[in-house]
């Protein structure tokens, strides 16, 4: 089988020339050179879906200027990029005012404060206050499980979960459900979620909707050490990362930057959920030997 490579493309973003390889779109374009463009519903391993409506960026290809959302746009030879501009920031700034209409801002208890792209986004955007009428949502916290609580006045509708579990898993647990200001994520029929449980859905949605209830009441996450270690459940070796807190490991997150581990920030889940067994009081320290039944 041959390989073919990509072509390198010249583009320039607000007015530096840089490179990127044909078929990226513009978003990973602008990290890939070192600008962050605000986003809430892109994640590179998955297919683009323009859900949030807050990545519009300026581009200018063949004389021709148009905003586009940059997580669809690819980028071609010779555009002219323009991030962060006044009607870019001003159109953005409104799609995610839409998106806190219904948002409820409990930020000192979430467990996603401090790790946030949502509050990330807010603070990009330098977002003050919102000019529409503000119109929560008032739905139990979901625990249809030990390990995956769904808590979905903070969901923001992004369908990374969605596309995570059908796109990286295989597995379709979960699906938007009904239509409008109603429209919500969930399992068939509402059922108690019965699946994988990778909790790859915890790692890509951007907001406290999906918890991992390994590490219910753990604190601000932002605190944390973290250390990157790997994984020894199995012999595949996958790359985590450690999160400890006064010296005892709290969660297990994975890391999805580019080219760290084998595993690309994916885990199972033994990897995500086992962490319990390190400070397991019966677990087992040094070696025993069997007698007939009795060690
Ligand atoms: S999801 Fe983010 S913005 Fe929303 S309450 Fe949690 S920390 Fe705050
Ligand atoms: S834990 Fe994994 S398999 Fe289960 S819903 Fe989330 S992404 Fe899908
Ligand atoms: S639960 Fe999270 S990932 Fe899923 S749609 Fe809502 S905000 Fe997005
Ligand atoms: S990141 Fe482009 S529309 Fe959401």
């Amino acid at each position: 089988m041959s390989v073919v490579a990509k072509k390198d493309l010249n583009i320039t973003i607000n007015g530096k020339a840089f490179t990127a390889p044909e078929g990226t779109v513009i978003l990973e374009a602008c990290k890939l050179s070192g600008f962050e463009v605000t986003n809430l519903c892109y994640n590179r391993k998955l297919k683009p879906f323009a859900a949030c409506r807050t990545c519009m960026v300026e581009v200018t290809e063949n004389g021709k200027k148009q905003l586009v959302y940059s997580c669809t746009h690819p980028v071609s030879e010779g555009a002219a990029i323009r991030i962060s501009t006044e009607e870019t920031d001003r159109y953005n700034q409104a799609c995610l005012e839409m998106l806190l209409v219904e948002h409820p801002l409990d930020c000192p208890i979430c467990d996603k404060s401090g790790v946030c792209p949502l509050q990330d986004n807010t603070e990009m955007l330098e977002l003050q206050k919102n000019r529409f009428e503000i119109q929560r949502r008032n739905e139990p916290s979901l625990k249809s499980n030990p390990l995956i609580e769904f808590y979905l006045n903070r969901c923001i509708l992004c369908g990374l979960c969605v596309r995570a579990c059908d796109e990286i898993q295989g597995v379709q647990a979960l699906d938007f459900h009904k239509r409008g200001m109603k429209s919500a994520i969930g399992t068939a029929n509402d059922e108690p979620l019965d699946c994988e449980f990778c909790g790859q859905c915890i790692t890509v949605c951007p907001t406290g909707a999906l918890n991992d209830l390994s590490s219910e009441a753990r604190g601000l996450a932002a605190l944390f050490k973290q250390t990157e270690t790997t994984c020894n459940f199995c012999s595949w070796g996958c790359t985590l990362q450690l999160e400890t807190k006064k010296g005892d490991v709290i969660r297990i997150v994975a890391d999805e930057g580019y080219d760290v581990g084998i595993n690309e920030g994916n885990l199972c889940a033994k990897g995500r959920f086992g962490h319990g067994m390190i400070q397991n009081e019966q677990r087992i320290k040094t070696p025993l030997m069997n007698y007939g039944g009795t060690f």
